[in-house]
């Protein structure tokens, strides 16, 4: 499947889908959340706006890594310490642009905005999937 443009409006679709309902619905919050991240940007929104939705971001990020990874934990997902890993790559990136931004050393681009709204799409997409058809082969919904 192509991934979105930076551009392009980020909307949750079935296509997406992990066919886990609580994962789902995380998900579809967490696309929400850089769907409105991008419409402040484009709105021209003010840095204190900004500031405070990439902060939503970043602490969304972090609960929903933190459920997932109990919800793997708890059914001993045999791929857990690589889709840890990757979760936690990008809390620290995350992070960083939270301080860059605040500090000023970070200008919110269309790159960044690019990079989350990839990396989001090929996660949930690659990663997330594999989990979701595990779970499911599990009976877990
Ligand atoms: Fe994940």
């Amino acid at each position: 499947m192509a991934l979105s443009s930076p551009l392009a409006p980020f909307v949750w679709k079935p296509a997406y889908s992990v066919q886990i309902r609580s994962m789902d619905a995380q998900h579809a919050e967490l696309i929400r959340i850089v769907h409105d991240l991008q419409q402040a940007m484009a709105g021209g929104r003010a840095k204190d706006v900004l500031h405070s939705i990439l902060e939503r971001l970043a602490a969304y990020t972090r609960d929903h890594f933190a459920a997932e990874e109990r919800l793997l934990r708890q059914h001993a997902y045999p791929n857990f310490d690589s889709h840890k890993a990757e979760h936690d790559r990008l809390v620290a990136t995350v992070a960083a642009y939270v301080s860059g931004h605040q500090s000023g050393r970070i200008a919110l681009s269309v790159e960044v905005l690019g990079f989350l709204k990839s990396w989001l799409e090929k996660h949930i997409l690659g990663l997330d999937k594999q989990y979701g058809a595990y779970l499911s082969s599990r009976g877990v919904s």
